[in-house]
C-alpha cells in the first residue's frame, strides 16, 4: 500500500528536481572529486562504527574530532585497506569558520561533501539549576549551534547539485522532557524537529534528511556525564555502536522520496521487532513503525519516570 501511494505521489514530489543549467554546473565544479562522508566526533562511539561501515560500502570518510591523538588511534583501527580512503581532521566544530575548514580539508583530499554525519554531542546530567553557565553554553553550541551551521553550510551545497544527505544523530531522550538531563534532552529535541522540517522543506530535490534516536548505546558517553548509575543504564537494553552504525547505512540506501524525515528509533525497535510474532515481522520495517508509535504512547511514560527519579536516593 504504502509502495504504490509511494509509485503515485514520487512525480509530484520530484517535480522540482530537475536537471537545470544551474544544477550541471555546480556538478561540475565537483566532477572531479570524489563524493565524501564527513563525520563529526568519529574518534570513538557510534562515530567510529559510523565511519567503519561507511568505509566498508566504498566511500571516502573526512572523521572529525577535535583529539588528534584520538583520531590517529582510531584511525589505527581501522583495516589497513580502507585507510587510504579515510581522512582525519582535528577541529573543535564549535568553532565559527568550522564549515570553511572542513571544506578546505575535503578539497585537499580531493573529495567533496555528499552525506553529513552530525555525531558529535555532549551530554550533562544534574539538576539544570545546578550546572554552569559555561557547561550549558558548551552543550547549546555543540549539540545545537555547530549541528545547525553544519546543516545550513551543506545545504547549500547539496540543494544546487540536486544530490546529498544529513544524518543527525537525535537520542530517545529527544521524544520526551527529561529531568536531570534537561538541557542534553532539549537539544536533542531540537535535532528531531529540525531534522523533520528540514526533510520537508527539501523533499523532492534529490537531497535526504535522517533523524537517528537511539536508546542508550554502548560507549563511554554517559560515563563522561556522571550518568553510569542512572535507572535508565540498568534497565534499558544496550545497543552496540556497531548496530547503530549498520542501521542507519541501511536507512541511508532505503531513503525514499518520502516527505516526512525518518525517525529512526530502528535499533531498539528492530530488535523488539524480532520478538514479534512472524505475522507481525513480516515487514520488519512496517513492524519497526508500529511498535515505534506503540511505545511512543506506552514506554515514554515510563522512561520519563525513570528519568524524574535519577537522582533520587
Ligand atoms: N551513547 C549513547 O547512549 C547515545 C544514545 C543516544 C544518542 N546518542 C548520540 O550519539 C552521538 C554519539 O554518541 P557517542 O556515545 O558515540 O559519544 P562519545 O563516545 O562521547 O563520542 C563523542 C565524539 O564527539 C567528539 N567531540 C566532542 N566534542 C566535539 C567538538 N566540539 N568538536 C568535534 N568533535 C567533538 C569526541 O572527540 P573529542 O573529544 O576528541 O573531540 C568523540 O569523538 C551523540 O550525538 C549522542 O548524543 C548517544
Amino acid at each position: 500500500m504504502f509502495r504504490l501511494a509511494s509509485a503515485i505521489t514520487s512525480p509530484w514530489i520530484n517535480r522540482y528536481n530537475r536537471d537545470t543549467p544551474a544544477r550541471r554546473e555546480a556538478r561540475a565544479v565537483v566532477a572531479t572529486r570524489l563524493p565524501a562522508v564527513v563525520i563529526s566526533g568519529a574518534s570513538r562511539g557510534i562515530g567510529l562504527a559510523m565511519t567503519r561501515v561507511f568505509l566498508a560500502a566504498g566511500n571516502p570518510v573526512l572523521m572529525i574530532a577535535r583529539n588528534q591523538a584520538g583520531l590517529d588511534a582510531a584511525l589505527a583501527q581501522i583495516d589497513a585497506h580502507e585507510r587510504e580512503r579515510c581522512f582525519t581532521l582535528a577541529l573543535d566544530i564549535t568553532l565559527p569558520q568550522a564549515a570553511h575548514v572542513i571544506d578546505d580539508a575535503l578539497l585537499t583530499h580531493g573529495c567533496y561533501l555528499d552525506i553529513l554525519v552530525n555525531n558529535a554531542a555532549i551530554g550533562l546530567s544534574g539538576p539544570f539549576a545546578t550546572h554552569k553557565s559555561a557547561e550549558l553554553d558548551a552543550l547549546v553550541a555543540l549539540n545545537i549551534a555547530a549541528l545547525t551551521h553544519l546543516t545550513h553550510h551543506a545545504l547549500h551545497g547539496m540543494l544546487a547539485r540536486g544530490s546529498g544527505g544529513i544524518i543527525s544523530m537525535a537520542s530517545l531522550g529527544g521524544y520526551v522532557p527529561g529531568p536531570h538531563q534537561a538541557a542534553y534532552y532539549a537539544s536533542k529535541a531540537y535535532v528531531l524537529s529540525l531534522s523533520e522540517a528540514l526533510a520537508c522543506e527539501v523533499s523532492g530535490r534529490g537531497v535526504k534528511l535522517c533523524a537517528v534516536a537511539p536508546g542508550p548505546v554502548g560507549t563511554t558517553f554517559h560515563e563522561e556525564m556522571h550518568a553510569e548509575t542512572a535507572p535508565y543504564r540498568k534497565i534499558l537494553p544496550e545497543l552496540s555502536p556497531d548496530r547503530i552504525a549498520s542501521q542507519c547505512l541501511s536507512r541511508v540506501y532505503a531513503w525514499s522520496t518520502c516527505r516526512r524525515a525518518r525517525r529512526s528509533l530502528s535499533p531498539i525497535f528492530h530488535q523488539l521487532a524480532r520478538l514479534a510474532p512472524p505475522d507481525f515481522r513480516a515487514d520488519d520495517q512496517m513492524a519497526s513503525q508500529k511498535l515505534e508509535r506503540t511505545t511512543q504512547i506506552v514506554l515514554l511514560p515510563v522512561i520519563r519516570f525513570l528519568c524524574s527519579n535519577h537522582f533520587a536516593v
